[in-house]
């Protein structure tokens, strides 16, 4: 691995395989694997991000998700697993990518993350299809704009996706 990762963030939509291939990609690069949505449930005192977003709201879950990615900022040697709104505000971004962050676009196709997704209920923000659909299309040219890599994950299981990662980032494509 070249000397110069020492921190790789995932990107992408709910359902793109961020927490399940950060696992792997963590353990490949003998890195420290860390989730952001875990954090934000462990700091919010609740049990769920549908609890946190029915019991205070979205603004205090994206609060909440500025304040872990900012936690996770100063740390090396880790894979961060992000929630798929991370996006969402630029601030987030400058602290993946603060010390050299790597960042990584988990790119898929809506049908396949609806195919993926098997309980909605616990994705308050994929309950309606039609707005869900309209959210992945918005943020599409958000995850672009910030990778440093984009890696295909149709039809791949994790484990390719996570080999695909890999020879991506160490220029042999
Ligand atoms: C969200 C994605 C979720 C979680 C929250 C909001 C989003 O994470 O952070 O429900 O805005 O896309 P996953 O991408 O891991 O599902």
């Amino acid at each position: 691995m070249p000397q110069s990762i020492h921190k790789v963030a995932l990107i992408g939509f709910m359902g793109s395989g961020k927490s399940s291939i950060a696992p792997l990609l963590a353990s490949r690069l003998d890195f420290r694997l860390v989730d952001i949505d875990a954090e934000i449930i462990s700091r919010s005192g609740l049990a769920t991000v549908s609890e946190i977003f029915s019991v205070h709201g979205e603004k205090f879950f994206r609060d909440l998700e500025t304040e872990v990615a900012s936690s996770f900022a100063q740390m090396s040697d880790i894979v961060i697993s992000t929630g798929g709104g991370i996006i969402g505000r630029p601030v987030n971004i400058e602290q993946l990518k603060r010390g050299g962050g790597t960042i990584v676009f988990l790119r898929t196709t809506f049908e396949t993350v609806t195919s993926r997704i098997s309980d909605f209920s616990t994705r308050p923000l994929f309950r309606d299809i039609e707005r869900a659909r309209a959210l992945f299309i918005e943020r599409q040219p958000l995850y672009l704009k910030y990778a440093d890599y984009v890696v295909d994950t149709d039809e791949k299981n994790p484990q390719t996706v996570c080999d695909d990662i890999i020879r991506k980032m160490v220029g042999v494509v």
